[in-house]
């Protein structure tokens, strides 16, 4: 991976004024990577427009590259060719130093297993905001008629020679990336695949229409089962990716928290719905055009809420980081219960350094069903506002906690010092210039 020079990790902001502005955002980082991993699945050349110039996208033409596979980016354009005609086993190593952070390799494994026979994965990075197990797709892989043999040290060795076949998948929880990695592997499997307990979120809805476009054969009932018939062979495809919700989400507490007003260009409604109904019930307001969504502040107290964390089409956790520091700003008490990750609330230790009231509690402070119940995680935080924050020195722990630390500090009166934030380049396409358009002090 390019390695970042000390002095361009380190952001210098002097909060407390209004952000306002037009920025724009473009495709869903959540998404871009996986279709770049589908593209791997046909020896053909696949085009994917709309692609933002961010680390993750960088990484995963790297990787690509890294298999032997030809990637061309053009960046500002936002679009990536790739040419997956010839495909090679990369030296895990290697895959290992460039992915560091990145939890994608994992999700070639179906697709190197269709091409090669055979996957090597190394052991998985990816955000500090939880444990982050893969067992899920391990077993995926299993019952598709792969061999995972974990004794290596160097990574995971994966196995299946005579091809993998269909079976009856049941996902004990709707992982997003483990109904992706059946996905990817089942579409060229031999026979039907039924994953029941799968992930509907937009963006794997978008990878379906894009293996649809190749050739797959796709279905996805009403009560979360995904149906697949596997097919023999697949070609490439074009596709323009859906926009990225959680950046526009991020820029929309942004303006919240900064008593600011932002156009986000590129924003879409549909998939941000529950997330509009928080921002209103908040006080915030919007306006949905057809070529984004404006959020604003419209003056006076902000009203507290409560949220829970859930798979789509509940509220994002991705949502939930920046929106925390807006609710340092409304006027009571807020309960956010995270049950997605167990450990998303590390965040909130400089917040509360730099002024905020927030508490961590063990318990489900809300109603879901949440796997975190009985359990020794801090995964429910009340927050109390209005408090004032103030500026501070801080380390960005993971890509949303990162721009939530950036929201705080604009929203913070005096100087900040942000270290860390190459972290906020996975994820966030130019943040500094779409800050300094928004009339951010920071150098
Ligand atoms: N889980 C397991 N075993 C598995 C897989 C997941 O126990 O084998 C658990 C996880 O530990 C977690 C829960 O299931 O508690 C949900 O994880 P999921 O698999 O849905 O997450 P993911 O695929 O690893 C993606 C996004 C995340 C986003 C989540 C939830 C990518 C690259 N990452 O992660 O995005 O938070 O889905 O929507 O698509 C981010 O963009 O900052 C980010 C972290």
């Amino acid at each position: 991976m390019t390695s970042v020079k000390p002095e361009d990790d380190v952001l210098r902001v002097v909060g407390g004024s209004p952000l306002e502005g037009t920025i724009k955002v473009r495709g869903a980082k959540n998404f871009v990577s996986k279709a770049m991993v589908a593209a791997l699945l046909a020896p053909g050349v696949s085009v994917l427009k709309n692609v933002p110039e961010i680390r993750d996208v960088q990484v995963v033409s790297d990787l690509l590259r890294l298999h032997g596979v030809s990637v061309d980016v053009q960046a500002r354009d936002g679009v990536v060719s790739i040419d997956a005609s010839h495909v090679e086993l990369a030296d895990v190593a290697d895959v290992d130093t460039l992915s560091g952070s990145s939890r994608i390799p994992i999700l070639f494994s179906g697709p190197l297993l269709h091409r090669l026979g055979e996957a090597f994965i190394p052991a998985l990075g990816g955000c500090r905001i939880g444990s982050r197990p893969i067992d899920f797709h391990l077993e995926t892989l299993r019952r598709l008629g792969a061999t995972v043999d974990k004794e290596h040290e160097a990574g995971i060795h994966i196995t299946a020679p005579d091809g993998l076949h269909g079976a009856k998948i049941h996902l004990p929880y709707p992982s997003v990336g483990a109904t992706e990695q059946t996905l990817l592997a089942a579409v060229l499997a031999e026979g039907k695949t039924e994953l029941s307990g799968a992930a509907t979120e937009p963006e794997i809805m978008d990878l379906v229409a894009v293996l649809q476009k190749m050739g797959a054969q796709i279905s996805v009932d009403v009560d979360r089962t995904i149906r697949i018939e596997g097919v023999k062979s697949l070609k490439g495809f074009t596709h323009n990716s859906l926009p990225d919700r959680i950046e526009a989400a991020s820029w929309a507490s942004a303006a919240l928290a900064t008593r600011g007003d932002i156009f986000v260009e590129g924003a879409s409604q549909p998939e941000m719905m529950t997330f509009l109904n928080v921002f209103r019930k908040i006080g915030g307001e919007f306006d949905v055009r057809d070529n984004g969504i404006r959020f604003w502040h419209p003056g006076g107290d902000l009203k507290p809420v409560a949220i829970e964390t859930d798979v789509h089409p509940g509220f994002m956790t991705d949502w939930q980081q920046p929106l925390v520091v807006a609710l340092t700003q409304a006027k009571g008490l807020s309960i956010v219960h995270e049950t997605v990750y167990e450990n998303r609330f590390g965040f909130t230790k400089p917040l509360v350094s730099m002024g905020a009231t927030i508490q961590l509690y063990r318990e489900c402070l809300g109603s879901l069903p949440c796997r975190f119940r009985q359990r020794n995680f801090k995964h429910s935080a009340v927050i109390f506002g209005p408090t004032p924050l103030k500026g501070q020195d801080i380390d960005v722990p993971d890509l949303r906690g990162g721009f939530s630390h950036l929201i705080a500090a604009l929203t913070a009166s005096g100087p900040s010092t942000v270290h860390g934030i190459s972290l906020i380049d996975r994820g966030y396409e130019d943040f500094r210039d779409k800050l300094a358009a928004l009339g951010a002090q920071i150098s």
